[in-house]
């Protein structure tokens, strides 16, 4: 008999945004000097307190299972912590501490989602979002921004139909606009949630990442009255440096966490007891977020600059995370078809040893995005070598 594989295994291909970045690892091993734009992670050290507490946990021992949904301690820190940014009441059992944020989002479509389920998706979108709703047999409806700045409204929203969703998935901040959303525009699609009946999961990861003076505002706290419908999605791995530690957040009514750590207590168990156990220095660790945030800003600053004024290409500032996403559609010849943006990111990988992402993966063809979490020094060559790049590119 024919030895085949499931269905997922052909429905899930490789993550699109590892194909440039292993190239430029590769590159970069055969000692080749490849700048990277491609990295989805910070470029700075975990922050001191957590790896002492890391050290604590590990030499005062019981490191056995934990509670599937994480520690009591953990479970409650997070709740005071987001109570205090929200503005509104959160109970640990509220609370649920998975492998990341993206165990979060899995958990919680997984609980959510039936077979056949529209989940409506703004674009441009994190690469895991279609990938994750494909491999539940669910259906993505793109929701695309008519106006620039890559933020979606109530009309966006009307005119793709998500009335009809079971779930919509929001980002604030943004991989891979870095667009943020105000109060404001949060108060309007609120308005409009509030004439259906769709779960929200509001991925927020990026939370403590954002530059402008008004800063992050937490879907929560403008739609409180909509609290069981709202799955907020966070965690340490990017405000706080730790993304191979594994330790995100799930908020969300007792009821959806109940069912999302019953799927946890089967697959995964507990993160790491000793992530968890360090992850409680993590909140008092407030003044180092904001010294990496400052770093963030001026890299974004400097990249901005120094992009700027280049011939068919053009870009909104990010608000937000660590990415930039440039648009070069005006650099792309029509007549040589679809892949503009893959042939642009393989010139400049070949002609400059620049490492940069095609937007094709995340809902917008004709774009790169290019992250920052690297050194400015870095970043002003990264510049030159991109504008050097794009004025020997072919289309
Ligand atoms: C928008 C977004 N959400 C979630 C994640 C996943 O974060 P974690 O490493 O905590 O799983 C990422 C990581 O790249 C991301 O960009």
């Amino acid at each position: 008999m024919e030895l085949r594989l499931g269905w997922l295994a052909d429905v899930l291909g490789d993550s699109p945004t590892l194909k440039l970045s292993g190239q430029a690892k590769e590159l970069l091993a055969k000692g080749e000097p490849v700048i990277n734009l491609t990295a989805g992670e910070p470029d700075f050290d975990t922050p001191e307190p957590i790896k002492e507490a890391a050290h604590r946990a590990i030499d005062e021992g019981g490191n056995g299972y934990t509670a599937s949904a994480g520690i009591p301690a953990l479970r409650q820190a997070v709740a005071t912590h987001y109570s205090a940014k929200m503005g509104v009441t959160i109970e640990p059992a509220e609370v649920i501490i998975s492998n990341g944020a993206k165990q979060i989002l899995f958990n919680a479509l997984s609980m959510l989602l039936n077979q056949g389920d529209e989940v409506a998706v703004p674009v441009p979108y994190w690469v895991t979002y279609p990938a994750q709703i494909a491999a539940l047999r669910a259906r993505m409806t793109p929701v695309v921004p008519s106006q620039p700045g890559w933020k979606i409204t109530p009309e966006d929203l009307e005119r793709a139909g998500a009335g009809r969703a079971k779930a919509l998935i929001l980002n604030t901040p943004s991989n891979p606009s870095g667009a943020v959303y105000t109060r404001s525009e949060l108060e309007a699609l609120a308005d409009y949630f509030r004439m259906t009946s769709f779960f929200i999961l509001t991925d927020e990861i990026y939370e403590d990442l954002v530059y402008t003076d008004a800063g992050h505002v937490p879907l929560m706290t403008v739609a409180p009255d909509l609290r069981h419908r709202i799955v907020t999605v966070s965690g340490l791995s990017k405000s706080y440096a730790m993304t191979g530690w594994r330790v995100g957040f799930g908020i969300a009514d007792r009821s959806t966490i109940g069912a999302m750590n019953r799927l946890q207590s089967h697959s995964t168990s507990n993160v790491n007891t000793v992530a968890q156990k360090a992850s409680l220095a993590a909140f008092g660790c407030g003044a180092k977020v904001a010294e990496m945030a400052r770093a963030f800003r001026l890299r974004r600053d400097v990249l901005v600059e120094s992009l700027s004024g280049i011939d068919g290409v053009s870009f909104t500032v990010p608000d937000g995370a660590f990415y930039l996403l440039a648009d070069v559609r005006g650099l792309i010849d029509p007549d040589r078809g679809s892949g503009g943006d893959w042939r642009l990111a393989e010139h400049l990988l070949a002609a400059q040893k620049l490492a940069t992402v095609p937007g094709e993966p995340f809902g917008v063809p004709g774009h790169l995005r290019l992250s920052y979490a690297i050194h400015e020094d870095t970043l002003r060559e990264a510049a030159e070598r991109f504008r050097a790049g794009v004025a020997t590119f072919g289309g």
